[in-house]
């Protein structure tokens, strides 16, 4: 039968004994099914974390809880000479719920998050052993007792690739930069030779931050979409020679589907010395696919055109799912993530257009004295071809059951 608050009819030590006995002992069972509810791997998350709210509500809710019942029956109904020994009970019931919610609530979440195998390991270990907040309850702690688990977060799959393509530019001797996601007309677009009106400014899909118009077109405010931005903001602060990778966020105004995704992620580069060409940009990005990819990869470059490079490419690297032949297993299925056709494309890049260095010369920057190159990639198309993803989407939902296969 459910457990309902009594009143007393007196409030002698024995009475009020008895009664927070009842009580504790009626929190404790119902603390328990809770806590088995939350082990039991065939309830889903939403369902453990409602059982245990409305636990909690049950006991601890201001209004009617039974918490606030027993503060009602107990302390406030007591004669004055009783108040103090009910005022203890109640206090001491006060601390040994609060703590037995807490410690339910850390293991309710941690249930609601861990994989099948885990729960069956804590299910196991704990059919043997009183729970830690019943022993404390009993005013007992075992020490031979497992701790609580906290589940500990891992990278996203997402910052994880990017730290990879970072790694592998550090072991050349790349330094990292950043800059800033809301972005000034002038270095998303004006000073990568992007000129006003330009056609090639369509292509950027730009979200523009709204009551801009009356300030100059330069200083107008926008999210940045792409992170070639930041190769003006370093050169204005470092004299050559550079070599930078830049990871970051950006923003387009694509609706979001499998393959879409209104914020995303890019990796920058940049190299600028003296003498730099085409053939370092070459050797460079095909030795950085060959550490992402592994060594068997093969890279293609085709011609392109971006503004700020000049000449400009695209990179390709062979499927690495298929092996560059377009068709998957024994029955020669389609390759879906090269489209067949045994290359997949990875980035854009080139040589860096002299008239992206003028923006710059006062800073060492001329571009008859220098040369560099360039290249920006897609950092969350990248994560979707290592693992194995059809659907960019899963990165951006926040559900633990995809994202704790990561940890
Ligand atoms: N910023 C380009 C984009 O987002 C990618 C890119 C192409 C970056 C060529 C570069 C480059 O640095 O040289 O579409």
């Amino acid at each position: 039968m459910a457990y309902t608050v009594p009143k007393l009819k007196d409030f002698s030590p024995s009475t009020l004994n008895h009664a927070e006995e009842d009580l504790l002992a009626a929190f404790k069972q119902e603390a328990e099914d809770v806590r088995r509810l939350a082990q039991d791997p065939t309830t889903d998350l939403l369902g453990k974390r409602t059982a245990f709210k409305q636990f909690r509500d049950h006991w601890m809710a201001r209004a009617n809880g039974l918490l606030a019942q027993a503060n009602e029956n107990w302390l406030k109904a007591a004669p004055p000479k009783e108040k103090g020994g009910a005022g203890r009970t109640v206090n001491k019931i006060r601390a040994l719920l609060k703590v037995g919610v807490d410690d339910l609530e850390r293991h309710v979440n941690f249930c609601a998050t861990a994989s099948p195998e885990t729960l069956a390991k804590v299910g196991a270990s704990q059919a043997l052993n009183l729970t830690e907040p019943q022993q404390r309850i009993a005013g007992q702690i075992d020490i031979s007792l497992p701790g609580i688990h906290r589940a500990i977060g891992a990278a996203h799959p997402i910052i994880r690739t990017q730290n990879e393509i970072v790694a592998v530019f550090k072991n050349l001797g790349y330094s990292v930069a950043e800059g800033p996601v809301i972005e000034t007309d002038y270095y998303n677009f004006e000073a990568l030779n992007f000129p006003p009106n330009h056609p090639a400014r369509d292509t950027q899909d730009t979200l523009f931050l709204a009551n801009q118009e009356s300030k100059p077109r330069r200083e107008q405010l926008l999210l940045r979409t792409h992170t070639s931005p930041v190769q003006i903001r370093t050169m204005e602060k470092l004299t050559p020679p550079l070599r930078l990778v830049i990871p970051g966020k950006v923003h387009r105004n694509d609706p979001p589907d499998a393959s879409h995704s209104p914020m995303f992620h890019q990796v920058e580069g940049l190299a600028v010395d003296t003498n730099i060409t085409f053939g370092d940009l070459k050797g460079t990005l095909d030795h950085a696919m060959k550490s992402l990819f592994g060594s068997d990869v093969k890279t293609s470059f085709r011609p392109s055109f971006f503004p700020f490079t000049e000449p400009s490419a695209e990179m390709f690297v062979s499927c690495f799912i298929c092996g560059g032949s377009g068709k998957r297993g024994n029955d020669n299925a389609p390759c879906r993530p090269c489209k067949q056709s045994g290359w997949i494309e990875i980035l854009g890049c080139g040589m860096v257009d002299p008239n992206v260095f003028e923006f710059v010369k006062h800073n060492g920057y001329d571009p008859e004295k220098i040369s560099g190159f360039a290249f920006g990639m897609g950092v969350d198309r990248i994560a979707m071809l290592k693992y194995g993803l059809d659907d960019l989407q899963l990165f951006f939902q926040g559900d633990v059951r995809f994202l704790e296969q990561f940890a």
